[in-house]
């Protein structure tokens, strides 16, 4: 089956008890056992729910992996991964991940022995610089959050074979529609399932797809003794965002590139990152390893913080507000939103300047997007 079918049909659907063709929300604690240690399959929605499985299993079969899992949040997800290692481990890091990802990793982790180090991955003699003996994992975003860097997986694999390393990758904002890694031998995919997967805004919620059954067992013992899981309702409501998501990818992109063709030839703009522009350092890369660009745009204004701040006073149908992957566009300011959790002298040593306003590039008409960008960048 391809992926748009997949993306409607994986799991137990219709659902066996009555047949229902838009899953139940099985929205119970626990189960009824049939006698002494013999269960209808599920105990405790913990360790395991029928709403979630299906969520779990579709998510599994779109990255091409062995087992998905759900969790509360994205965030939820990445600290469950990160607790496959144990103290005493290394872990190298791209330097332009998303503000929470550095915070968690920079402020929280380090309490527990794990230790990171943060480098652009944008070559094989950087990341084999970094590696230490203690080295176990690489953590990987690509495109990168806010400023689009790509990472060359092939690369990436081929060195943390070579050293042994675990290879994660946050695939939140290519998607498995876009982006597959999991056929370039990367070994666990993590999503904020808040952002494309669900598409409209009203969850949060995050993904860990498995490549093994090492890995598989690991990661359902860690998400029941954490009780990081995702809720029924939210497993319901990213499921039927997933259906749609092969067609919302494909807008996303459309509207994407015409934006950002016309945020390029502004006079205002300073600079624009989309990986689908031939300008973009990394365009003929995304090509190769990507089905698609994405819908993320982010644009550096000429005229610094004073620009910034009448653009996201101005805009009208985009919305001034955190996250992205909705259906509708989305604006914001990385330096005191996404990426305020980034100290000022990582985002500037990284390239994230107080200049810089991400998009999330929606499903409206495109030319009503850039007649709002228009207004909002030319002065009144
Ligand atoms: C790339 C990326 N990964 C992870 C997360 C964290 O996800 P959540 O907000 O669902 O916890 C985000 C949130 O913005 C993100 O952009």
């Amino acid at each position: 089956m391809k992926f748009e079918t997949l993306a409607i049909h994986t799991g137990e659907r219709p659902d066996r008890a009555y047949g229902a063709v838009s899953i139940p929300i099985y929205q119970t604690s626990t189960f009824a056992f049939e006698d002494i240690g013999k269960t209808r399959g599920y105990d405790y929605s913990r360790t395991a729910n029928p709403t979630r499985k299906v969520l779990e299993e579709t998510i599994a079969r779109l990255e091409g992996g062995k087992a998905g899992f759900a969790f509360a949040t994205g965030m939820a997800a990445e600290t469950t991964a990160i607790h496959l290692l144990k103290a005493g481990d290394h872990i190298i890091c791209g330097d332009d991940c998303y503000g929470g990802t550095y915070r968690l990793f920079q402020d929280v982790m380090p309490n527990f022995g794990l230790e990171f180090t943060f480098i652009r991955m944008d070559s094989r003699q950087k990341i084999e610089k970094a590696i230490k003996p203690n080295t176990r994992m690489l953590w990987l975003e690509t495109p990168s959050n806010p400023l689009l860097n790509i990472v060359d997986l092939e690369m990436a694999v081929a060195i943390a074979k070579k050293h042994n390393l675990m290879t994660v990758i946050d695939n939140t904002f290519a998607s498995p529609y876009f982006l597959r890694p999991i056929e370039y031998g990367i070994d666990l995919v993590v999503h904020s399932t808040t952002k494309y997967l669900n598409g409209h805004c009203d969850v949060v919620g995050g993904a860990i797809v498995t490549t093994t059954d090492e890995l598989t067992e690991r990661v359902q013992f860690l998400l029941n003794a954490m009780g990081t899981c995702a809720s029924p309702f939210d497993c319901w409501l990213v499921l039927r965002g997933i259906e749609t998501l092969p067609v919302r990818m494909r807008q996303h992109e459309e509207n994407a590139l015409a934006v950002a063709n016309y945020l390029q030839q502004h006079p205002a703009v300073k600079r624009v990152f989309y990986p689908g522009l031939k300008s973009h350092p990394g365009h003929e890369l995304a090509k190769r390893q990507m089905k698609g660009f994405g819908g993320m745009v982010s644009f550096e204004l000429k005229g610094g913080i004073e620009a910034v701040k009448t653009c996201l006073r101005r805009i009208k149908i985009i919305v001034m507000a955190e996250s992205l992957g909705g259906i509708a566009s989305l604006a914001e300011h990385p330096a005191t939103m996404s990426h305020a959790s980034m100290p000022k002298e990582h985002r500037q040593k990284v390239g994230i300047s107080d200049d810089l306003v991400r998009l999330s590039v929606g499903l409206e008409n495109k030319d009503d997007l850039i007649d709002d960008l228009r207004q909002a960048l030319e002065p009144s």
